[in-house]
């Protein structure tokens, strides 16, 4: 067996990059705290503290550690499965916030598994449409795990159960509450299992740009059991699709292949999960992990966005703009983001046409939207790109655009004349198609409207 050692080692990114020196310092003292004392399991920290001998300043270095588990599984809540009882059973309770739609279909089997264990548990229903995804919806879910509520320990890891909505206001929950308390990911959905979930970054949305206040506090655990996704609506599957074509076309060509070869019956059969194919089923785990980790390569360790190279921002530039203007499913606004991104890139001489054209159709073939009207708004694309390079920190636009299937560079400049001419092109190119590249179901239909 050979074992591929890759590292990653991010470089200083910027010229002023401001590092410590403690070589001119006269007193350093170190520490490495020691286990005994831990707040919780799953993070350690060392600090470095350094006086300048002058008795009127000192310089301060501290770095905590996190570990992050990642598992695809079967059978979460199958009582012969100890995975979560073995977590829960030495904590006396299970603290559980539940997506409302999971709740209702696997409910009973949730309460059953913790009763077969014996495992007192303590559940939120949470309705976490992408209209409830608010510092409201953060704040009753604080309400559930603090004081008034539950009154949830801060080594004791809160189980979430539910999409890429869920895991994001309630993992920014899980962050506030005591700073910081641990949870666990059970992801039900296609996005939450491959992205979202076992991401660090939560989050709620801001009035006009998703996703603009929240913490990087990743889950201690993330279980991706893609048995969930049988009873997903298939727009919802279609939609993660799209976050797996993102790591695979910046990072992933034998995904990307995968994906061209059996992405239809993938949706089709729920990931396998309907008409009983073993063959097409180990494809889906195959699928998926590649997607995990491939996400979790980059993003996982890079855990706090220290650095921007990030091939999963592929798509994520100008779309968190218009996304919500026009209402669209995240995985269709990723989509319309990506192929515009294609074709930003062949106009720049980094893709070559017949990449472009794979990507773009690799979209198409799952149903995806490849393009959409608003992207002619040039002030609300610029306002975005605009946003996104405030966003992104230091410098430049940070704009992952592929340079070939399976890998990037980084566009940090794109005036306003190359984008207009991009936009031109790729309007072109999609109005010639059948559906003038609109996907399938690609509008938000839980808009918060009873
Ligand atoms: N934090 C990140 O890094 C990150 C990454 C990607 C996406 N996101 C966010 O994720 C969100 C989209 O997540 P999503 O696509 O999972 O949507 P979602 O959470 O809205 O779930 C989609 C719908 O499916 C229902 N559902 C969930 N699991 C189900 C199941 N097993 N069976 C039947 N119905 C089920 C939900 O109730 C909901 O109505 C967006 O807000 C996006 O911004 C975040």
């Amino acid at each position: 067996m050979s074992i591929v050692q890759e590292k990653f080692q991010f470089p200083s990114k910027t010229e002023n990059d401001n590092q410590f020196n403690f070589s001119d310092c006269e007193q350093i003292i170190e520490f490495d705290h020691p286990t005994k004392y831990r707040t919780s399991e799953w993070y350690t920290g060392q600090g470095k503290i350094a006086a300048q001998g002058d008795g009127r300043s000192f310089e301060i270095s501290a770095s905590y550690t996190l570990k992050a588990e990642v598992k695809v599984v079967e059978g979460i809540f199958e009582s012969s499965n100890p995975l979560l009882a073995d977590v829960y059973r030495r904590r006396g309770r299970c603290v559980a916030i539940v997506d409302q739609t999971v709740e209702e279909i696997y409910g009973e089997s949730i309460r059953g598994y913790f009763q077969a264990h014996d495992i007192p548990l303590e559940l939120m229903v949470c309705r976490a449409w992408e209209s409830d995804k608010t510092p409201e919806t953060v704040h009753r879910l604080l309400h559930f795990l603090g004081k008034d509520g539950c009154d949830v320990s801060r080594n004791e890891p809160v189980l979430v159960v539910g999409g890429g909505v869920l895991s994001d206001v309630a993992g920014l929950a899980c962050a506030l509450q005591h700073r910081r308390t641990p949870y666990i990911m059970v992801g039900t959905t296609v996005v939450a299992a491959i992205d979202a979930g076992p991401s660090p970054r939560t989050c709620t949305n801001g009035k006009q740009f998703k996703n603009s206040m929240g913490v990087y506090h990743p889950p201690v655990l993330t279980l991706v059991d893609r048995n969930f996704f049988r009873t997903l609506d298939i727009g919802h599957v279609r939609n993660g699709m799209a976050e797996i074509i993102k790591m695979a076309v910046t990072d992933d060509p034998v995904l990307f292949e995968l994906l061209e070869n059996y992405g239809s019956r993938l949706l089709e059969t729920h990931f396998a999960t309907l008409g009983g194919d073993s063959e097409l089923a180990e494809i889906a785990d195959d699928v998926i992990y590649r997607a995990l980790f491939s996400y979790m390569k980059h993003e996982g360790t890079n855990m706090f966005e220290t650095y921007q190279d990030r091939p999963h921002a592929y798509g994520h530039t100008w779309s968190p703009r218009f996304e919500p203007a026009v209402k669209l499913m995240h995985g269709h606004a990723v989509t319309i983001g990506m192929a515009f991104g294609a074709t930003l890139a062949q106009q720049m001489g980094w893709l070559k046409t017949t990449e472009r054209d794979r990507i773009i159709e690799l979209c198409r073939s799952l149903g995806l939207s490849v393009y959409h009207p608003i992207l002619e708004d040039i002030d609300l694309m610029l306002e975005g790109q605009k946003n996104m390079r405030r966003k992104r920190g230091e410098g430049g636009l940070w704009a992952p655009l592929p340079t070939g299937i399976g890998s990037c560079d980084y566009a940090q400049e794109v005036s306003s004349g190359v984008l207009e001419a991009a936009i031109e092109t790729h309007k072109q190119l999609c109005t010639a198609f059948p559906n003038q590249g609109n996907g399938q179901q690609m509008y938000l239909r839980d808009l918060g409207l009873e």
